[in-house]
Parts: structure tokens; C-alpha cells; sequence
């Protein structure tokens, strides 16, 4: 039987190792906004490229390949931040790329600016229940960054003219935010999770690390308090 080997996954801050792939995160993005219909915040190749340089974007390889992107803005004064442009190449969707790239997003956000709140604006299903499951809730548009730089990304959306008719203040997109301050001693459940299973596997370790070392002979061990015989 032909074993199954499990995809080598990495998830990383970009760094200027990952400058060349600035063209294909592009394209890629260009490729699923047309696909859907609607708009992905959509950045020049300097823009991303100084994402990478500042240390705020997360990019992730499977088995070396490229796999996903996204990136970390500030707005209004670093009174708030986004966690933007998420994508994740077509060929490996589905395997919760999107999930870990989001989390490692957040991390992001949260060491660099833990006075930020994180929002985001989206359509999107997948979106949606990552940004629940790490604490984010729907609210008005009211709730998020009035900086005009920011909406200016909506341009490019074939929605704007929804959001343009309301004066800003809604449109198709669901606004979601994480504020901090709601969360205090509560961040990151999954980590707590990892934590947990990883110290489950350390126990497991442990024990059959106990089992493996101890002096069995002659198929009798002569324990502490007992004796095992076979
Ligand atoms: C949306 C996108 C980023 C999801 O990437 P992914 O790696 O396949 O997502 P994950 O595997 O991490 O899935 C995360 C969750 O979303 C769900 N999900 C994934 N794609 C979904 C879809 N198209 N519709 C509904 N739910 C979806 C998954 O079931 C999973 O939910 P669970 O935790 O309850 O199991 C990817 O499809 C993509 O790049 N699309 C084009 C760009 C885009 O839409 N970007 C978002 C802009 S707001």
C-alpha cells in the first residue's frame, strides 16, 4: 500500500526572502475577485511589497509552494487595525490554510498593536466563521475606522456604488470586530487548544518513554512495590 505522506505546512511573517512573490499573490487575488464577482482588497505591487518589508504580512508554503497571503494595516491613527487580503491559492483550499494564516494574522496584530481594535469587512462565508471563532462580532459600519484611506479600497469593488448611495455607512459587506478589551484573559482559544493536545502527545510520550526504559528481564520486572510477571 502507497503511504500517504501529510503536506509539510508553513506559515510565516513574509520577509525578503518572499519578495518575489509579490507578482503571483497579485494575480491570484485578481483571479478569485473575478471568479466571485466582487471585490478583494486590491493593492499595488509596492504596497504589498512594503507589507513584506514592514514586517506585516503573513505568507504560507505548502510543501514549498505558495500557498496564501495575507496582510496587516493600521488606520485611524493605529486606533484600529485590519487584518486584509487574505487568499489562498485555489489548490489548497479547503485544508484550513485560511483558518492558520488568519490566526497567525491575528497574533500579528495583536504583539505589534495590543491597543488596536481588529475589524475587517467582508461577504464571505469562510471569513465570517474564522473571524467568529477568534472573537470578532458583526456591527455597523459605525463601529469601524472612519479614515477615508480606508474606504478608498472599496473603489475598486463593484459594490461601491451601494456603499457610496449610503454615505458610508453600509453596504453588502458584514463589518466585524475584535476589541480587545472585551477579551481580557480570554485571547486566542485555539492556542489553548494546540497547548492541550500537544501536552496530551508529551504525556503519551512520557509514558511510553517510562514503559520503553524500564528493566525488564528474563520477562519479569522486579517494580518498585510490584512485581509484573508475563
Ligand atoms: C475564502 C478562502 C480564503 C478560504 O480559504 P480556505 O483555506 O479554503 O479556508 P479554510 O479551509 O481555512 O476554511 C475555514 C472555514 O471556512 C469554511 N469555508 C471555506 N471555504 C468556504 C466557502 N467557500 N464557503 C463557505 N465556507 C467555507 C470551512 O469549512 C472552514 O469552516 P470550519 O472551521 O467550520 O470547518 C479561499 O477560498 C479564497 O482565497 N477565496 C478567494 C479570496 C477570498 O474570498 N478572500 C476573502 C476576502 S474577504
Amino acid at each position: 500500500m502507497k503511504e500517504e505522506k501529510s503536506p509539510n505546512i508553513e506559515i510565516m511573517i513574509a520577509n525578503e526572502a518572499h519578495y518575489g512573490y509579490v507578482d503571483l499573490i497579485l494575480e491570484t487575488v485578481a483571479k478569485a475577485a473575478k471568479a466571485r464577482g466582487t471585490g478583494i482588497a486590491s493593492r499595488t505591487h509596492d504596497y504589498i511589497l512594503q507589507k513584506m518589508k514592514d514586517g506585516n504580512a503573513v505568507i504560507a508554503f505548502v510543501d514549498g509552494q505558495w500557498a496564501g497571503f495575507c496582510y496587516v494595516e493600521t488606520w485611524s491613527n493605529k486606533k484600529f487595525v485590519a487584518n486584509s487580503g487574505l487568499i489562498v491559492s485555489p489548490e489548497f483550499r479547503g485544508m484550513g490554510l485560511a483558518k492558520a494564516i488568519k490566526h497567525r494574522a491575528f497574533e500579528l496584530s495583536r504583539t505589534k498593536f495590543p491597543d488596536a481594535k481588529i475589524f475587517g469587512i467582508t461577504t464571505g462565508l469562510a471569513v465570517m466563521k474564522i473571524n467568529t471563532e477568534i472573537g470578532y462580532r458583526p456591527v455597523t459600519f459605525s463601529e469601524l475606522t472612519d479614515d477615508p484611506e480606508y474606504w478608498k479600497e472599496c473603489e475598486a469593488c463593484i459594490n461601491f456604488d451601494v456603499l457610496k448611495r449610503n454615505n458610508y455607512t453600509r453596504c453588502l459587506c458584514t463589518g466585524m470586530l475584535y476589541d480587545p478589551a472585551e477579551h481580557v484573559g480570554n485571547e486566542m482559544p485555539w492556542k489553548k487548544k494546540e497547548e492541550a493536545k500537544e501536552s496530551k502527545i508529551e504525556k503519551w510520550k512520557n509514558a511510553l518513554k517510562k514503559i520503553f526504559s524500564l528493566p525488564i528481564a528474563n520477562g519479569t520486572y522486579k517494580g518498585k512495590n510490584k512485581d509484573i510477571e508475563h
